[in-house]
């Protein structure tokens, strides 16, 4: 790989790292360097050696990797491999077990020797796992050392499973898992009770050892704990940061996960700017929260002290410049989504015209749409708008069981109340379902009919949570795209067909705005696949007149906001609109805690959207503009 020279803007890094417009772009160019590795090891007659990692990150790089094999007889046969970690005291044929990860996303399909292969083993005896990781770390001795690592990270900072507190020259080890790393793997195992506690990771000090390491991040949710690792100084709560005394380490990041990188949020404080409109607002925005006074209020003084003098020169004095991006500010806010009739549009982030308009809200699994913008939703309806939601993706899969006993229980006794015999073929289903649970072991996948009860109780709380932001039953659409009923999470394939759904919906719609998110989500997260499924299918249609009078307008999702210097749209929600939208996400049952009593710390997601929605409304309240109760906010998008 080809690793320009550390610009000026980059001075603050202290790792390198280079940033790509998109996940597949850095995994092409990263299995070209690993390719290119094989190759040169094959011609020195030596085996390559690899250290791989899994989790949802390295996933595109596999599938690269695999394609390389295919379609450019890149052969495996000469690479010896070692992963990072296993779950302890999870069996092979566990469905979260990285050793099926790793059979399923990449071994099964290249010529890689089954002997070439070492994965610590999770079901090795307490009493045995430290011989087990000297044994392992005595291979990676043996087989010459890794020549290449890839790592991803976790939020929590931790490379393999070395959470927060592992030490520079940990070895191999059983370790204690986070709670932030059990919680982001609850999706995984159906709720956080059932993620192991433990795992066997490979050291820091036994990564450290890798003649070069490529750590890999997609997604805003990485974007800062990856700014953390990169500019901060190396710290024992930030394992990846270790990575900064390696002579051969690289980050190989999307813009999403780059963007809390200094030379990407506050390019002015490493070099020369130009001071476009955007970089301008986002300067000025910044330095009202770290002097801590309303945008009116700068002074020229403060601007000079804070790196911004030439910012005055071309665009000052601060009085101008001030009322310039306060005003700006205010035209974002808007209590009319869809546009306010018949009022003067010139400075509203919405055309007044047509009204009413067809609005679609593109939700990837149920409850993003209520959790995100349930507020917008309920005014669009209350406006007048001819409104449809579509849920993309039926989320089944992160249905616990015990919400399907219930259900299925419910229409037994419901069958029972009504016939005597015990129903007919409503309560044989709901039997059959009750028994297939029963039958359930711990590691089973759903079998088809779970998994459509499953489908069935997130549409019920659908509706139920449309019905109290006022949306008609009629406008509620399903799309059950085939890549997620007939995938898992990190294994999702998405194909034609998918698009074309949605490209049909849009057809039929015509809509005059959009709303949907995922455009920053993680690639393979089922956000992220069907923000990609929708770009293609706007393209797809992009000759069609409509298609340029849309509008897209994207909701931040993934439990954050926009940055206030992001936002085009603000729709301030009053105490009852939050209240009600609070209700919305409620109705989502199978989404709550299954566990009420709790020690993490962790909040119920309506407790989460209620504070992002206050915190944005005071953010603009500390800005100077008026107070309200709650905000939701939105960025335009289009086709480039
Ligand atoms: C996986 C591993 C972990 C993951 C990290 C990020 O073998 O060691 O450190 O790389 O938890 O996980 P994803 O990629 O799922 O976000």
């Amino acid at each position: 790989m080809k690793i320009p020279k550390r610009t000026e803007a980059e001075q603050l890094e202290r790792i390198r790292t280079s940033i790509y417009p998109k996940a597949a772009d850095a995994c092409t160019d990263l299995a070209r360097e690993i390719s290119d590795l094989i190759r040169a090891r094959v011609q020195e007659g030596k085996p390559a050696v690899l250290g791989l990692a899994t989790g949802s990150t390295p996933v595109p790089l596999y599938r690269e990797l695999i394609r390389l094999h295919r379609e450019e007889g890149l052969s495996f046969a000469n690479v010896h491999t070692f992963n990072l970690d296993e779950y302890f005291g999870l069996p092979r044929e566990h469905a979260q077990s990285y050793h099926r990860f790793m059979q399923q996303q990449f071994f099964a399909h290249i010529d890689i020797p089954a002997d070439h292969i070492h994965i610590p083993d999770g079901m090795v005896e307490r009493s045995a796992a430290y011989g087990h990781c000297q044994e392992y770390e005595e291979q990676i001795r043996e087989s010459g050392g890794i020549d290449l690592q890839i790592l991803g990270i976790g939020r929590t900072g931790h490379i393999g499973f070395n959470e927060p507190g592992s030490s520079k020259d940990s070895r191999t080890r059983l370790v204690t898992l986070d709670s932030l790393t059990r919680h982001d793997a609850a999706r995984d195992f159906l709720g956080e009770v059932n993620v192991p506690r433990y795992a066997v990771t490979m050291g820091v000090g036994t990564i450290l050892e890798a003649r070069r390491v490529r750590l890999l991040a997609w997604g805003d949710a990485k974007a800062s704990i990856v700014a953390r690792a990169v500019e901060g100084v190396p710290v024992e709560s930030v394992p990846a940061s270790f990575l900064q005394d390696h002579a051969d380490a690289q980050f190989v990041i999307d813009g999403a996960a780059a963007a809390e990188l200094t030379r990407i949020k506050r390019p002015w404080k490493v070099g020369e700017v130009k001071w476009s409109e955007s970089v301008t607002h986002k300067a000025v925005l910044w330095l009202a929260e770290t002097v801590k006074k309303p945008i009116l209020k700068l002074t020229d003084e403060e601007y000079s002290e804070h790196g911004m003098a030439g910012l005055l020169t071309s665009q000052g004095p601060a009085y101008d410049l001030n009322i310039r991006i306060f005003n700006q500010l205010q035209h974002t806010i808007t209590g009319w989504p869809g546009g306010k009739p018949d009022a003067d549009d010139s400075f509203r982030p919405e055309r007044a015209r047509p009204f009413p308009k067809q609005v679609l809200v593109l939700s990837p699994e149920p409850q993003d749409d209520v959790l995100y913008m349930g507020g917008t939703l309920s005014r669009l309806v209350k406006q007048g708008h001819r409104v449809t939601v579509a849920y993309v993706a039926s989320g089944n899969l992160a249905v616990p069981d015990s919400e399907v006993l219930r259900s299925v229980e419910l229409m037994l006794e419901m069958a029972g109340e009504l016939a005597a015999d015990g129903g007919g073929a409503d309560a044989q289903f709901a039997g059959s379902v009750r028994e297939q649970l029963a039958a359930k072991k711990t590691f089973d996948n759903d079998t088809p009919d779970v998994r459509r009860l499953k489908r069935l109780v997130r549409r019920s709380e659908s509706r139920s949570a449309c019905r109290i932001c006022g949306l008609p039953g009629d406008n509620i659409r399903f799309l059950d795209l085939p890549f997620y009923e007939n995938g898992h999470y990190r294994q999702f394939s998405p194909r034609a067909n998918d698009r074309e759904r949605i490209a049909a919906l849009l057809k039929e719609v015509r809509p005059d705005q959009i709303f949907i998110t995922g455009n920053l989500a993680e690639p393979s997260s089922v956000q992220g696949i069907c923000f990609d499924l929708f770009r293609q299918a706007f393209e797809s249609l992009a000759g069609e007149a409509w298609t340029r009078e849309c509008r897209v307008w994207l909701y931040r999702g993934s439990g954050s906001e926009w940055d206030v210097n992001e936002i085009e749209m603000a729709v301030p929600l009053s105490p009852d609109e939050l209240a009600n939208k609070i209700q919305g996400i409620y109705q989502h049952q199978s989404q709550r805690s299954q566990h009420p009593i709790r020690t993490s710390g962790h909040r119920e997601s309506w407790q989460q959207a209620e504070a992002i929605n206050r915190t944005t409304a005071e953010s603009y309240n500390r800005l100077g503009l008026a107070e309200y109760e709650a905000i939701e906010a939105f960025r335009r998008w289009s086709l480039k």
